[in-house]
């Protein structure tokens, strides 16, 4: 007798992914994705290895490329797609992308392929934030005034124009590099100076007038992760910010909560959808940041992308919604599900050493979390040296990163405290110091 096995066939439609990033940032995406898409991974370029490590089991391939060039990926995929309809008998159904310096290189692949996504021009008018300005300026969404500088004598009159304080920022950078408040005239070379001292090798936009001087809006931060798909902009949850160091604006936490009744607030949704149309961004999740002043809710930016910091995990343990998952389905063409389940209020906060030191080592008594803990885990190797922003900034300053659900916020912010403690940092004694 001879036993034949028959594997499942395997009818998940195919998705190309661009970049990956960490585990600790994104696994959490992978997991959802691959339920339903076998995902081929495009993986390298500047600075970046062309293999892939914890990806592996949540993939079906991967392509070592250069994912900041869109064309070799274009012909990269054309292949593919080629290959996956002569042995599969389907093709490449979606592309997704979360790496914000990859938006726009993955919204041309896309495009080529003829496959759903936002034009490439709308990918990039969210990625510039002086092109930002300028479309929900036309249409008038809120936002705080703003103007492009090329020096510091254009950035004192900006200033000058708009009132202080001010927020000085890079026009097309990500995770707050390089962005700071000024609260008067002496402080704005040297924070004009901070802007442009960052320079990250993947990011390859060059701007003359480099760098935006912006009025400052005070009231609490929000970031909304928005299905866009059909014609609508679905909001799928609100997480608040929780700020730190200023005048850095290092984002420390974000909580969000199921019930929260701004996901069905006229106003908010009335300037998300505006500015959405504005920028002509039609199809896929977006991470926009606005913060409530004057009684308006004003856009800060509108990332074309997912949102970092595990905030559509959040989402997901807060509202019920696969935000992750909607996300790859929109880049498959199919209907995301948005049907909420039970509310529950869940929150990440990131640790941080009380000030600048070399790290020996961070100690963590796991017995000693509460039961809200759904995960909490080190962000980067020890020994090594560790400068808090304005100085050092958000990847580098942050030694752990705790996530815990709860049926209520109290419930949930003291369970964060808790876990907090069940973390020591040793730093190196002054012999052992490099
Ligand atoms: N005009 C402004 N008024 C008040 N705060 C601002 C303003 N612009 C930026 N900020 C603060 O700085 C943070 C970072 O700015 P912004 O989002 O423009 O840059 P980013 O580098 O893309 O940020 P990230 O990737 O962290 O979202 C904002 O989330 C907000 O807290
Ligand atoms: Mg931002």
């Amino acid at each position: 007798m001879v036993d034949v096995e028959h594997p499942a066939p395997d009818d998940r439609p195919f998705l190309i992914q661009v970049s990956s990033l960490s585990a600790v940032a994104r696994e959490a995406f992978a997991v959802s994705v691959a339920q339903r898409y076998r995902v081929w991974l495009f993986v390298g370029g500047a600075g970046r290895t062309q293999t892939v490590t914890w990806e592996g089991p949540y993939i079906v391939g991967h392509t070592g490329i250069d994912t900041q060039d869109a064309p070799a990926m274009i012909e990269a995929a054309r292949a593919l797609d080629a290959r996956l309809r002569a042995e599969h008998g389907r093709g490449v159904a979606g592309v997704v992308c979360y790496d914000e310096a990859r938006i726009v290189d993955a919204a041309a692949l896309a495009a080529a392929l003829g496959l759903p996504t936002s034009p490439p021009e709308a990918v990039a008018r969210c990625r510039d934030k002086h092109a930002t300005r300028t479309a929900l300026a036309a249409a008038d969404v809120p936002q705080p005034r703003s103007r492009a500088v090329a020096d510091v004598p254009q950035a004192v009159a900006a200033a000058e124009a708009i009132g202080y304080p001010v927020v000085i920022k890079p026009r097309n950078l990500a995770a707050s590099f390089g962005v700071l408040r000024v609260d008067a005239p002496d402080g704005i070379a040297a924070a004009h100076a901070h802007a442009l001292s960052i320079d990250l090798p993947e990011e390859k936009n060059r701007y003359e007038a480099g760098v935006l001087v912006e009025e400052y809006l005070d009231g609490p931060e929000i970031s909304v992760d928005a299905a866009c798909f059909d014609g609508r902009v679905v909001p799928l949850g609100v997480a608040h910010k929780e700020l730190g160091f200023a005048p850095a604006f290092e984002e420390v936490g974000h909580l969000v909560d199921g019930a929260d009744p701004l996901l069905r607030d006229p106003d908010l949704l009335a300037v998300l959808t505006g500015a959405h149309a504005a920028l002509g961004f039609h199809t896929g999740v977006t991470h926009t940041e606005l913060r409530h002043s004057r009684g308006v809710w004003k856009v800060v930016e509108v990332n074309g992308r997912l949102g970092g910091g595990l905030i559509p995990h959040l989402d997901r343990l807060a509202t019920g919604v696969d935000v992750n998952l909607a996300a790859a389905d929109i880049a498959a063409g199919r209907t995301p599900e948005l049907t909420p389940g039970p509310s529950r209020v869940a929150a990440i906060q990131f640790l941080y050493p009380d000030h600048d030191m070399t790290i020996a080592e961070i100690r963590v008594d796991t017995a000693a979390l509460p039961p809200e803990v759904e995960r909490a885990g080190l962000l980067a190797p020890t020994p090594r040296e560790v400068k808090l922003p304005p100085n050092g900034q958000a990847w580098e300053s942050r030694i752990a990163q705790i996530v815990a659900v709860a049926d209520t916020e109290q419930d949930c912010r003291a369970a964060l405290e808790v876990a907090a403690k069940a973390f020591t940092v040793i730093p190196a004694t002054e012999e052992s110091a490099p």
